[in-house]
């Protein structure tokens, strides 16, 4: 089976959850087998995961806990990467994001690939790094 014909091609991108980030991993990201490393993909996730509880965090915070992370496809590089992102829990002091990141191939563009998805937990940290409440009255 080709990978356009896998069950995770997707032609449409998401339409409840918000782009947060588009990039391209270059030579210097790739592992031994010449696709693009774990780790790399992992930071990527981690600050695209990080820009919705920005908002209502407004302030310093940390990552507490990847709760869940898939590599569904290789990523190549060369590959345009876009990184949806949705608010799935608001906590006292933490929140819960999910995250899809869809591959562009080079030679494809327009055909949409879910290389990744991800879920993570961020915490609300005040100066001396413990947790702090989250302004819930600031969600939109
Ligand atoms: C984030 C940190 C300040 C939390 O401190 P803590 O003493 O564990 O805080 P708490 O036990 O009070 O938990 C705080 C919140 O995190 C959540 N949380 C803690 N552990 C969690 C886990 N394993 N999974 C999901 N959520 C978790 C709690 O449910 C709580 O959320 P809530 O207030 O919305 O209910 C502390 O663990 C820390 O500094 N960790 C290192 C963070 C870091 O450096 N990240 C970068 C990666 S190196």
């Amino acid at each position: 089976m080709t990978e356009h014909a896998h069950a995770d091609s997707h032609p449409h991108l998401p339409s409840d959850k918000e782009l947060v980030l588009k990039v391209i991993p270059m030579p210097a990201d790739t592992n031994g087998n010449g696709d693009i490393f774990g780790g790399w993909v992992m930071a990527q996730v981690d600050l695209a995961g990080s820009v919705l509880p920005a908002r209502l965090i407004c302030g310093r915070m940390a990552t507490v806990a990847v709760n869940e992370f898939v590599f569904k496809q290789p990523v190549r590089v060369g590959d345009l990467l876009s990184f949806f992102a949705e608010v799935t829990r608001v906590g006292n002091t933490s929140m819960t994001v999910r995250v899809e990141v869809y591959a562009e191939r080079m030679r494809a563009q327009g055909r949409y690939l879910k290389v990744t998805e991800a879920s993570l937990t961020y915490v609300a940290i005040d100066d001396n790094g413990r947790p702090r409440p989250i302004a819930r009255t600031m969600q939109a």
